[in-house]
């Protein structure tokens, strides 16, 4: 069967089909296997031993670890406004979304000294900061795009909502699990419009850069111009929105305190992303597609406790704290070169014609903006403006100049 044929299916059968297993049939317990490397165990066991907050636990699962929560049965947002319809959901996303902010047992490697507090995720995944803002970034990007139906932006407030919940089980596949959760937890959310709540789960299972490197549909080394084509035939407005938002909502405020710690920004791509570089806007002008980055190096005096961590590094205004295996020249210059490598580490490209966040982010803004000829992504220094570098990714040129950065790591 080609590529294209399995493509047209609907895409959640398609999931179900494959490796992908949702154990939430409410007959079995829940299971977790965090990141795939440990073995599934039970979701109550799981959230007990991460000492995850025990009325959260009671609300979502029984004394056996089976999911019996039944309070969004009623919850419809068909006419409401996107506003309405994200503070409609906001209590039942945001208990799932502090549960997955100390749940994932990767980030206890890393305990806070004087604290019980186990910190799970080092970069904030609540309601009211990643999800509101990436909210307001698919509701501007589905405008900028000419999306006019009312109803598509409250789907979408919905989908933003519910994207990230099952983080609390863990990261490999959280993009499924809330896919499939969403109509688990509100069986009724769009009246019975079987459409709208197949979109809404597609939006939310492709937002996750894993479900483009394997099966069903791996865009795995294949050329860039060929990912767009394929995208656009499983992407929806709304989904696509979503994908572009999500990788590109990067910025110093979703670093929490407790990963202001060396061992924590020398050791996470992810932290260190967020920490140096925020995003500064998405501009569309006739087929250029224009991003704004700002990488900024430096930590005000007095205000995050890594900067007090860092011996000898104190200058009068300012601490400068970058990571010490990385982004600066032998000679002690910054490398914006290789600071651009270094913020895109974890998204990738690791190389050419990679499935990497880089890579999807890109190809998500050609198919959300189909007229685009060019994407241009300005990495420019927030306090130095002879600083700046420049991409430009083509339909013909991507592979290219992704391999490029692959190669400046
Ligand atoms: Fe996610
Ligand atoms: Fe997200």
């Amino acid at each position: 069967m080609s590529n294209l044929e399995i493509l047209s299916r609907p895409i959640l059968q398609i999931a179900r089909e494959s490796r992908y297993r949702f154990p939430m049939d409410g007959k079995d317990p829940l299971q977790v296997s965090h990141d795939a490397r440990q073995p599934s165990i039970n979701a109550r066991e799981y959230l007990i031993a991460a000492k995850a907050n025990d009325t959260y636990i009671d609300r979502f699962l029984d004394e056996r670890g089976i999911w019996t929560f039944k309070e969004g049965q009623n919850i419809d947002i068909t006419g409401l406004t996107p506003q309405d319809a994200f503070e409609i959901l906001q209590p039942f996303e945001s208990p799932l979304l502090d549960l997955s902010m100390n749940s994932l047992l990767e980030g206890h490697k890393y305990p806070v000294e004087g604290s019980d507090e186990p910190v799970g995720l080092f970069n904030d995944h609540t309601y009211l900061n990643h999800i509101q803002t990436t909210w307001g970034m698919v509701e501007q990007f589905m405008q900028m795009a000419g999306v006019e139906d009312m109803q598509s932006y409250t789907d979408a407030a919905a989908a933003v909502a519910c994207h990230d919940s099952f983080n609390f089980l863990g990261r490999s596949d959280h993009n499924l699990d809330a896919a499939r959760g969403v109509r688990r937890m509100f069986p009724n959310l769009t009246g019975g419009d079987k459409g709208r709540m197949r979109n809404i789960q597609t939006a939310i299972f492709l937002h996750n850069e894993i479900v483009y490197r394997g099966t069903p549909f791996n865009l795995k080394d294949r050329p860039f111009d060929q990912k767009v084509e394929l995208m656009k035939q499983i992407h929806t407005p709304m989904s696509a929105a979503l994908l572009l938002a999500d990788k590109a909502e990067i910025r110093r405020g979703r670093v929490i305190p407790q990963a202001l710690r060396p061992q924590i920004v020398d050791a996470h791509e992810h932290t260190r992303g967020n920490l140096y570089t925020d995003f500064a806007g998405l501009q569309h002008v006739k087929g250029t597609l224009k991003m704004t980055l700002n990488h900024n190096p430096w930590v005000e005096q007095n205000n995050l406790l890594y900067a007090e961590l860092l011996d000898g590094k104190v200058d009068d205004q300012f601490d400068q704290i970058y990571a010490p295996q990385s982004l600066k020249n032998p000679d002690g210059q910054i490398s914006m070169e290789k600071v651009y490598r270094e913020m895109w580490g974890l998204y990738g490209p690791h190389k050419a014609r990679d499935a990497d966040r880089l890579s999807l982010m890109i190809a998500a803004g050609f198919v959300l903006f189909p007229d685009t000829e060019a994407f241009q992504i300005d990495y420019e220094h927030k306090y130095d403006a002879q600083k700046v570098i420049q991409r430009e990714f083509t339909l013909d040129n991507a592979d290219e100049v992704l391999g490029e950065i692959a190669l400046a790591a």
